[in-house]
């Protein structure tokens, strides 16, 4: 089973930021999961909200400001600043940095609340740029852009997100739309789900799994990947390290 750190190291560093990156590296994560959108000047920066406010020591949309604006932002501020000032990623950025790992990145496109022009073209052109295409899967709730990036960029997988939702069908719904795997939320997948998937040959990628009880559920299910806030305990878990 895989193990990818959600939003990097977020159980302990600020969440996508390069400090939280290293960290779930350092600590045998097998990829990162992270979440892009973009700022006004049409940059690619690694967020999750749609807002800076929850994360950061300004407020506002992402895209409403600028590049030069977002690297202003303490990122570090949802730890308490207890990491000090930890900058907002750009994407270009991470994947200048991760080219020299032998990890996966899962690069969840947040277009479900408001959907950015061209930000599909963007990242992709920047996984190019950066040789990325065999280490990436790309994934979305928004399923439009899922079906915007099997159409660009055919040769790398995607994956179908869902939040608290049972998707009765979902091996059968991937394989139907050329989508190679499944993103599901531990709160609600259900063993049958499972036995979709595996009736279809699609893997699962299962969110945000943090605690000891899902991820010994998802193994016993036999999982594909877990998308974890704790990369670290999932790794001494699986080595059986409790
Ligand atoms: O990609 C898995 C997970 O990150 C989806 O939810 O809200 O944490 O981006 P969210
Ligand atoms: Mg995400």
């Amino acid at each position: 089973m895989k193990i990818y750190g959600h939003r990097g190291y977020s159980g302990r560093y600020p969440e996508n930021t390069m400090l939280a990156f290293e960290k779930a590296v350092e600590a045998g994560c097998d990829g990162i999961e992270l979440d892009v959108q973009l700022t006004k000047d049409g940059e690619v920066v690694i967020v999750h909200d749609e807002t800076v406010d929850r994360m950061t020591d300004g407020t506002g949309p992402i895209r409403e400001k600028t590049l030069e604006e977002c690297k202003k932002l303490n990122a570090g501020m949802v730890k308490g600043n207890a990491f000090g000032f930890q900058p907002i990623p750009s994407l270009d950025e991470y994947c200048n940095w991760v080219k020299d790992f032998d990890i996966i990145t899962n690069i969840e496109i947040k277009s479900g609340v408001y959907y950015y022009e061209g930000l599909e073209e963007k990242t992709l052109e920047l996984v190019r740029r950066y040789d990325l295409e065999e280490r990436v899967i790309f994934s979305s709730f928004n399923h439009l852009s899922v079906m915007t990036l099997r159409k660009l960029a055919p040769e790398i997988p995607c994956g179908a997100l869902t939040e608290k939702l049972d998707f009765g069908n979902p091996g059968y719904y991937c394989k139907k739309y050329d989508i190679q795997y499944y993103h599901p939320d531990c709160r609600t997948l259900s063993q049958s789900a499972v036995d979709n998937c595996r009736k279809y040959e699609i893997p699962l990628n299962v969110w945000t799994v943090n605690t000891m009880d899902d991820l010994e559920r998802m193994e016993r299910w036999g999982i594909d990947g877990v998308i974890t806030n704790f990369p670290g305990a999932c790794r001494r878990f699986l080595k059986g390290g409790f």
